[in-house]
């Protein structure tokens, strides 16, 4: 058996940061774990502009202590009227690494997206010519489409369309929760790629509603039935290079959890390697660990592998029921058990 892993330093290719008090509380855990992430622009009000993205990422780095390997890559919320030149100059100025697609109120903060693909086209048509990812939170938000099939109907509604008018735009497909996602993926070429979370991987629908409602199980996409967490399972321990890691970690303070409309989102953060080293151990590939979560990714996007190397051993960790955050508090994912890999 297995006792200790040693990776290249993995990266989170789609992480929530927030700001404020709530930034200084998070960005630690991220940046001990990862050594570049995604960061999602679902401020209120949204990264926009590359001024904004760049005064963001700069408040990023201030809350962390000096001298911390970490490197924010900033994305662009696209809107109805985003402008391709400045979304084209922010990224040829090395402060957009991608553009993220929020359909209109998909999810938190998601007011400010688009209400129509059509409305940004010639967006999309520049960030094809230079090669900037598109980041697509892939769900539909009409009110008549079950909650649990709008992931299935977005691929059929939206992306199948987008990618034939735009073959060759790079699009990550994020936080995939279905097999139809996975199935979809797979059939398409090497420009179209998907991230997974660690919660996907480990719950299906009934943990919302284990005994009771459960906010903290509660995110979006929503979690589906166990025949697609398995179909999850298969893709991210493939070894394809279309899966990579993200982990989606959204926190909310527990007030806004523990709500009678709480807010969705998972906080994985604190333990997020060790929840992806269980799953790829139960699934014996943990030697495709380090291609997920250190390889694909950079590949995808285009940019170096990380040179540094993290270890893992197997050794018990108790993940505590709540976590101290700027006079509130945070439930973990995992919140009150244990996981058997621990970095060291
Ligand atoms: C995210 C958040 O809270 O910002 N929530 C979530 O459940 N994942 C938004 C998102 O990425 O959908
Ligand atoms: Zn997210």
């Amino acid at each position: 058996m297995t006792d200790t892993i040693t990776i290249r330093r993995p990266d989170d290719w789609h992480v929530h940061l927030r700001d404020g008090a709530m930034l200084e509380a998070v960005a630690p855990f991220t940046a001990r774990q990862f050594a570049r992430a995604i960061i999602m622009p679902n401020l209120s009000p949204p990264v926009t502009t590359a001024a904004s993205a760049a005064a963001y990422r700069d408040r990023i780095m201030a809350a962390l202590p000096e001298g911390t390997d970490f490197t924010p890559l900033m994305t662009c919320y696209l809107t109805d009227d985003a402008d391709a030149d400045d979304i084209a100059a922010g990224h040829a100025a090395g402060i957009f690494t991608a553009a993220k697609l929020y359909p209109a109120n998909a999810t938190t903060n998601s007011a400010h997206g688009v209400t129509d693909v059509a409305h940004i086209m010639p967006v999309l048509e520049r960030m094809q010519d230079i090669g900037m990812p598109l980041l697509v939170h892939g769900e539909v938000t009409d009110g008549d489409i079950d909650i649990f099939d709008r992931e299935a109907v977005f691929i059929e509604r939206v992306l199948k369309q987008l990618i034939a008018a735009l073959p060759d735009l790079k699009i990550v497909f994020e936080h995939i929760t279905t097999e139809q996602a996975v199935q979809f993926v797979d059939s398409c070429g090497p420009n179209i790629a998907a991230t997974i979370t660690p919660h996907h991987l480990h719950i299906n629908r009934n943990a919302m509603f284990a005994g009771g409602i459960r906010p903290h199980a509660y995110c979006l996409p929503v979690a589906k039935r166990e025949q697609h967490r398995l179909a999850l399972r298969k893709a991210a321990t493939s070894g394809s290079p279309k899966y990579f890691l993200g982990t989606d970690s959204a926190p909310h303070e527990i007030h806004a959890k523990l709500s009678a409309c709480g807010c969705a989102g998972i906080f994985n953060a604190p333990y997020a390697l060790e929840s992806y080293a269980a799953v790829f151990e139960e699934e014996g590939a943990l030697d495709r660990l380090e291609a997920f979560a250190s390889e694909h990714g950079p590949n995808f996007y285009g940019l170096p592998l990380n040179e540094a190397m993290v270890s893992l051993e197997r050794s018990n960790i108790h993940v505590p029921d709540d976590m101290e955050s700027a006079g509130s508090r945070l439930v973990p994912f995992h919140a009150g058990s244990d996981l058997h890999w621990r970095i060291l």
